[in-house]
């Protein structure tokens, strides 16, 4: 609220009352004098923002009441029945921590649950990372992935302002989250329409003629949407080009495990590019791999050059943090951190994280051999090499609004899919109506 706004209308109803005799304004309307004495709006020239397009189409399958309607649009993890899932090992944890008396609901530090942080690291950088021996590396706790990146574009506003590449497409709140940070965001074409993979000469280029220190934001594994991985052997080239330009590499790595079902195999490349020597940021999810998406569990991990830097960067994170949100929020810190710092309960969610990861890979493979079976046009290989939560189909907008009108599907408009909402009891008919809209739009 603008300083000042209230007694500016204060001093007009003053003069106003002061012109007018009283009872004239006590018998005017009810309305005229709210009109009369309305201070201008402090939201006058607010537009419409439009509707996040994700939550919108999650909307729209709520509001319709065909009971065979599939949802494919939000990227949260359903199991076989279409239903949400608490990992048991999330149910575990949460009874050990509703009976611990000693705990208390104090704040944490502003950098977050330390048994949380330290053990975030070492899950994506691997116990022997160079980073953690040399003890060059800063963590900070976060309001999920989101959070993560959204901290690190803060940090690097402030200190390695440069211009930053998305891939193209990309999870859609990259863009948001850099621009509103301030910087000039731009893309890197990463998705090769003819192949239905990964463009390797589009990003090299790209990268390779973008001004010197660009930050570069790379999805750690599952691209989103595409589904779309370099190899290791890609990662390499690309690495090649990072170091010859000297740019900044700002991983997003909200599917660790949930991705291959094997943590380190999701974490090779961001313990490639340690291995090689780049300084970077990771912005970690728990989202997704432990199925805590409302709990906004998150971590901002950093490799820096030595143990000073890192103890320099620490700072800044923690001073940005306490203006963003203070303190991080406890509950969700302390289920990951009970998980990943007991190895019993370490050993279930393995299992667990493995269950989800290969219940969605089953997924693929039925929609690939119903595809195939149908003699649905095109190929449909793409469905099986691509991995994690999401595919992208190909399916263009209009036999994706084809999918919505005449069989309840709901999905992108890009035609990207949420493995995760398929079953064995819909994957069928899934199929069966891409078939249709193939042929026919
Ligand atoms: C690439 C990518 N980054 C970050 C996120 C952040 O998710 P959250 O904030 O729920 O952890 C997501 C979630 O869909 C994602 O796909």
């Amino acid at each position: 609220m603008a300083p000042g706004r209230y007694p500016a209308a204060a001093a007009r109803l003053l003069l106003l009352s002061s012109c007018l005799p009283l009872a004239s304004l006590l018998d005017s309307p009810r309305s005229a004098l709210r009109t009369a004495v309305a201070p201008t709006s402090a939201f006058e020239n607010v537009p419409l923002a439009p509707p996040d397009a994700i939550f919108h189409v999650a909307a729209s399958h709520r509001a319709d009441p065909d009971p065979s309607k599939i949802n494919l649009g939000i990227g949260a993890y359903r199991d076989d029945n279409g239903s949400p899932w608490v990992l048991p090992v999330v149910r575990r944890a949460e009874k050990l921590i509703l009976e611990d008396s000693s705990l208390d609901h104090e704040y944490l530090p502003i950098a977050g649950l330390k048994s949380f942080t330290d053990a975030s690291v070492k899950l994506i950088l691997g116990d022997s990372s160079p980073a953690i021996l040399e003890k060059r590396f800063a963590a900070n706790q976060t309001i999920s992935g989101t959070g993560a990146v959204r901290l690190g574009a803060e940090f690097l506003a402030r200190f390695h302002k440069s211009v930053v590449y998305i891939s193209n497409p990309t999870w859609a709140v990259h863009r948001n989250i850099f621009s509103d940070s301030g910087f000039e965001v731009r893309e890197y074409k990463y998705w090769n329409e003819s192949t239905r993979g990964l463009d390797l000469e589009s990003v090299l280029s790209t990268f390779q003629s973008a001004p010197e220190g660009s930050i570069l934001v790379l999805h750690a594994c599952a691209h989103n949407p595409t589904g779309v991985d370099p190899t290791l052997d890609q990662w390499k080239q690309i690495s090649d080009v990072v170091k010859a330009k000297n740019h900044f590499v700002f991983f997003d790595c909200a599917y660790q495990g949930f991705a291959s079902g094997d943590l380190d195999r999701d974490a090779q490349a961001v313990r490639y590019f340690v291995e090689e020597g780049h300084e970077l940021f990771v912005a970690q999810s728990y989202a997704k791999n432990f199925g805590l998406y409302g709990e906004r569990i998150g971590c901002l991990t950093v490799v820096a050059q030595s143990t000073e830097q890192a103890k320099n960067i620490s700072s800044q994170l923690e001073r940005i943090t306490r203006s963003l949100i203070s303190n991080p929020p406890t509950f969700g810190a302390r289920i990951v951190s009970l998980v990943l710092n007991n190895p019993e309960l370490y050993e279930q969610w393995k299992t667990e994280l493995k269950s989800m990861a290969d219940r969605i890979i089953l997924m693929r493979e039925q929609l690939y051999d119903a595809l195939v079976k149908h003699e649905t046009p095109g190929t449909w290989n793409h469905i099986v090499d691509q991995i994690g939560m999401f595919s992208f189909t190909g399916l263009n907008p209009t036999q994706c609004k084809l999918l919505t009108d005449k069989f309840h599907v709901y999905l992108a408009s890009s035609g990207r899919i949420s493995m995760a909402g398929l079953n064995s009891k819909n994957v069928q008919r899934f199929a069966d109506a891409v078939d249709y809209v193939v042929r026919n739009a």
